[in-house]
């Protein structure tokens, strides 16, 4: 067979962007294939829709008439929602054909699933797209695993929260006003739900997890919290101190405990993250031999989402492997760093009560704002005490830039 046969499920941003790139890089695909691709068939919901496609090629409203083509060799996912896209997809492995999803609300939930069922029919499955756009974030874990150990990644995952972040910090515009520029750009939904609420990054870190330490943690348990309770107010305390806020995801291990909280927090000026801005994303991996790696680069978007799905398309074409899937494993090294080890924190509020004796007090920059070093438990012990105070983890070591806490 000197052509691969590919159908793409869905024609919006990203659908859109795997035709018109393996038009535009026909030629370098032959060249490492050795076969020519072609796009046979397209699914979409509404037929009716103008739009630029070949008239040789299919498009259907019908999965069906997809399935039944006489040779098909890959599917595109490019969907929305977990279904019908899950079933399309176990019945397209099941006929056979490789997979390529971007899917990540479907992945999260259904990915072991897709990879166990891709393993028995001895086909393949690309998922890159699913977390970061176009940074090669899964096949960099990929490799790095054969030998070493990842400890904990962080990540920037959603760049619609980070775009917002950096709109209300450079120019002074209210969340409600950064979301609406968000939306004229078309960087976020008219429901922005999943992005500023942290499920969009929640999804991404679970497919991380799953990568990075062979299994995910339960889903109850992980904090999530999105963007939408930070203030104008709060970027700019942040800023005199000298730091940014960022919405991240983390995960690490301790011993069998594997641990996720997706949440805003607060960087310094030397961390990788201070200066990922608008709507590009970065990852942070931590192993045990390498250290940290730091992949940034475009998180979403029609050409750096097809770049990931067309990588995926060799990288399928060339293993008969369904993904990186490691083994549980529970042999990361680093110590509980939630609960038990001391971390710096920025305090905003008015504290009526210093003397709490676990907690150092480091620097007071205003009125109602402070850099502390505790614990989790112990900070969670003054958010007890008094309930009006918001806390945030400073990723990052902290410069001071003022004198130490007077009242101490
Ligand atoms: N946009 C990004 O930058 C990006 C980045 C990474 C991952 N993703 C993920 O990629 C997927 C697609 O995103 P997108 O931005 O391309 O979405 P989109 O622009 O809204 O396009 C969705 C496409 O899917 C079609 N579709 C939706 N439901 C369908 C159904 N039940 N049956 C058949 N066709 C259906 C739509 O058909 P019609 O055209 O007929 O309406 C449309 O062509 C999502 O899962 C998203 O999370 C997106």
């Amino acid at each position: 067979m000197d052509v691969i046969k590919v159908a793409i499920l869905g024609f919006g941003t990203v659908g859109e962007g795997v035709y018109r790139t393996i038009q535009t890089h026909g030629d370098e695909l032959q060249a490492t294939l050795g076969k020519r691709v072609e796009v046979a068939s397209i699914l979409v919901r509404n037929k009716q829709k103008s739009r630029d496609i070949r008239e040789e090629v299919l498009v259907t409203t019908d999965f069906e008439e997809i399935l039944q083509f006489p040779q098909l060799d890959i599917v595109f996912e490019a969907i929305v929602e977990k279904e019908p896209t899950f079933t399309y997809l176990k019945q397209a492995i099941q006929k056979g054909c490789h997979i390529i999803t971007a899917n990540k609300e479907m992945f999260a939930h259904h990915g072991e699933e897709l990879l166990k069922l891709a393993e028995e029919h001895h086909v393949s499955v690309g998922f890159e797209a699913t977390v970061a756009g176009g940074i090669p974030v899964i096949q960099t874990l990929g490799q790095l695993l054969k030998i070493n150990r990842v400890q904990y990644i962080q990540g920037i995952l959603n760049g619609t929260s980070n775009f917002i972040l950096t709109e209300m910090r450079e120019k002074k515009l209210s969340f409600q006003e950064a979301l609406t520029q968000a939306q004229e750009n078309g960087y976020a939904e008219a429901d922005p739900t999943n992005d500023v609420e942290g499920f969009d990054a929640f999804y991404k870190s679970m497919i991380l997890s799953r990568i990075a330490f062979g299994e995910q943690p339960n889903w109850q348990e992980v904090e999530r919290e999105g963007i939408t309770s930070i203030t104008s107010e709060l970027i700019e305390t942040a800023e005199l101190a000298g730091l940014r806020f960022k919405h991240v995801a983390s995960i690490h291990k301790a011993g069998d405990n594997l641990t996720a909280i997706v949440k805003p927090v607060v960087v310094g000026k030397e961390h990788p993250f201070y200066h990922v801005e608008g709507v590009e994303n970065a990852v942070n991996v931590h192993s045990d031999i390498v250290g940290r790696i730091t992949l940034q680069g475009p998180g979403a978007g029609m050409f750096p989402t097809a770049s990931a799905m067309i990588e995926d398309l060799v990288y399928v074409c060339q293993t008969n492997s369904s993904g990186p899937r490691p083994e549980k494993s529970g042999t990361a090294t680093i110590s509980d760093k939630n609960n038990e080890t001391k971390q710096q924190w920025l305090i905003h509020g008015h504290v009526k009560n210093y003397i709490h004796p676990s907690i150092t007090w480091l620097e007071q920059i205003n009125e109602t704002t402070f850099i502390v070093e505790a614990t989790k438990r112990d900070v969670d012990q003054l958010n007890q005490q008094e309930q009006s105070l918001r806390y945030f983890t400073i990723l990052g070591e902290y410069e001071p830039i003022k004198k130490p806490v007077k009242v101490l």
